[in-house]
């Protein structure tokens, strides 16, 4: 299986979590690690390429820090460009189908506060519906969701676990389809 790893984070320089999780994916093989903002520094999306690179591959990780409850605006523009009518979606557009897609998502608040009772009542996966539902559009097989919780307030040698803990949660030939609860 060849696994393509989107990471969407608007300065890498500036991040521990997502930084950590992309280099350590991207020391396995069959793996391809591709930084969406730094590829466009002036966010004009070459749709063809990205087109190409997912054809190429059976697996796809969307992998990015939650903002505002949601993706950073390149991944929705990515959206926009790449998941074209005709090409993802539309009666002749087939080329996602039966693909994996698992979102892999950091998010600075603890996991407490994503749940009915807690301060922000929704869980992470509840909040990624917009996702779930394109997944369903494009037929892809939406995976149950990587999510990191409290990164901020993690030490180093806990986010280290949390690298590693990712790199075998992606390699799994095996994740389950997520199930609404
Ligand atoms: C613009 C912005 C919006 C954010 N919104 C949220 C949010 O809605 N929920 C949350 O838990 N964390 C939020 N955060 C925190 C980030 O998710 C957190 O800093 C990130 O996952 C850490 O990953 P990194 O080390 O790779 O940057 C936000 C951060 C920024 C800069």
């Amino acid at each position: 299986m060849k696994t393509l790893v989107l990471v969407f984070h608007p300065d890498l320089t500036a991040s521990r979590a997502n930084r950590r999780l992309a280099e350590e994916i991207e020391k396995e093989a069959n793996v391809t690690v591709h930084r969406v903002y730094e590829a466009y520094p002036d966010e004009k999306i070459d749709v063809a390429a990205e087109q190409r690179l997912l054809e190429k591959h059976d697996r796809i990780v969307l992998q990015f820090p939650f903002y505002w409850y949601s993706t950073p605006p390149l991944l929705k523009k990515w959206e926009d460009a790449v998941l074209s009518y005709g090409w993802a979606f539309g009666s002749m557009g087939d080329k996602l189908r039966g693909k994996e897609l698992l979102i892999a998502v950091s998010t600075g608040a603890a996991k407490e506060n994503y749940s009915s009772d807690g301060n922000f009542k929704y869980t992470v996966p509840e909040l990624l519906r917009p996702l779930e539902v394109t997944s369903n559009l494009i037929g892809t097989i939406y995976l149950t969701p990587y999510i990191l919780y409290g990164v901020n307030q993690q030490s180093d040698e806990q986010l280290e676990q949390g690298a590693k803990g990712y790199v075998a949660y992606v390699l799994n030939p095996e994740i389950e389809p997520f199930v609404v609860r």
